[in-house]
């Protein structure tokens, strides 16, 4: 049987990946800093731990033949606390011989991305978490060429599906007083990854690992929707109009000074504002088919609950 490691396993797409490697009839171990925040599924091994203890790491990971690194440190400490996070996830993967997984996103592009982003589209450091993943990623490369340690990014936009994204933050908290948040300009493409999809595509990949270099990108097209296209599906999925009301982003800038995360939010306003999708033709060349649920029921599931009940608030 396949072995995996999910590293993260308490956060969005750890708990997704844990739950779609395991219905895969994958054997799968998920590292978590503290007890499960929903139950697992039956056979899923438990290793808490923090994601630097190597020594624990290592035993709990013998055998895997994959590991995927969902981590994701304090928004606002990736500087301090992303490499040593990154030495850790691939020195695990050199000792276990696992193909490390990691979820990219599309920051590395820059503020100035382009409108299609494929997997030759180059970097632009142009803000610090653009160079901060840039490095975690070229980190990977590297240990891919210098060390022989496989690794494949898959790079999504941003996360559906569950508690704390910007759609349960922001978007539709107004939905009960019939509002709808727009984040910008209400025509501006934005990409989304619905996560029960994109961990579905974490395995499919994973099974297919050997067809891949010994560093790996593929994107995921996922959900391309502007403003607009979003709020009407929620319309149409409630049966009624919702008023339309602009993110208080002119508040986060005045707050911003005050606090870190604000203003690590704040610099993160022009995804909102530059129109950009994922171009997933390499993906769906080695899949074939690339999971996508479709935009109602992605929609309907979101109102019925994030990760349709079977997640927390995260603070
Ligand atoms: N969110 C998005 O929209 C999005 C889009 C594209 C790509 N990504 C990428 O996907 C990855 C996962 O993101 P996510 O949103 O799923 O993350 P998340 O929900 O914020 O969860 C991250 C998990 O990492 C754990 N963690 C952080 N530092 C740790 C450490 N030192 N030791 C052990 N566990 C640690 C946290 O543990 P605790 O629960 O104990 O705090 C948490 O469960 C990140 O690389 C992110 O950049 C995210």
């Amino acid at each position: 049987m396949a072995s995996v490691l999910v590293l993260g396993a308490n956060g969005r797409l750890g708990r997704a990946s844990v739950l779609a490697f395991a219905s895969a009839g994958w054997q799968v171990t998920a590292q978590l800093r503290r007890a499960p925040r929903a139950s697992l599924p039956a056979g899923v091994r438990q290793v808490q731990c923090d994601a630097l203890d190597l020594a624990t790491l290592a035993a709990a990971g013998a055998g895997a033949d994959v590991i995927v690194n969902a981590l994701n440190p304090d928004y606002t400490q990736w500087a301090t606390l992303l490499p040593p996070i990154t030495a850790a996830t691939l020195a695990l993967a050199a000792t276990t011989g696992a193909t490390l997984m990691l979820p990219g996103n599309v920051y590395n592009f820059g503020n100035q991305l382009p409108a299609v982003l494929s997997e030759d589209t180059p970097f632009a450091a142009t803000h610090p978490k653009a160079a901060q993943r840039i490095a975690l990623e070229a980190a990977l490369a590297h240990a891919a060429r210098d060390r022989g340690v496989r690794s494949i990014v898959i790079r999504a936009g941003d996360f559906l599906g569950d508690a704390g994204t910007w759609l349960d933050l922001a978007m539709a908290k107004g939905l009960a007083q019939g509002r709808f948040t727009q984040m910008g300009p209400t025509d501006q493409p934005h990409a989304w990854a619905w996560l029960p999809d994109l961990a579905q595509v974490f395995v499919l990949v994973a099974e297919r690992r050997a067809m891949l270099a010994p560093h790996a990108v593929l994107h995921v097209e996922g959900l391309t929707l502007t403003g607009a296209q979003l709020q009407q599906a929620f319309e149409a999925a409630l049966g009624r109009p919702l008023k339309t009301k602009a993110f208080p982003w002119p508040w986060l800038r005045l707050a911003a000074p005050l606090s870190p995360m604000l203003r690590a939010l704040f610099q993160m306003r022009y995804l909102w504002q530059r129109p950009h999708r994922l171009d997933g033709r390499r993906l769906q060349a080695l899949l074939g088919e690339v999971p996508q649920t479709p935009l109602a029921e992605v929609v309907r599931q979101c109102i019925a609950g994030p990760g349709n009940g079977s997640a927390v608030v995260r603070t």
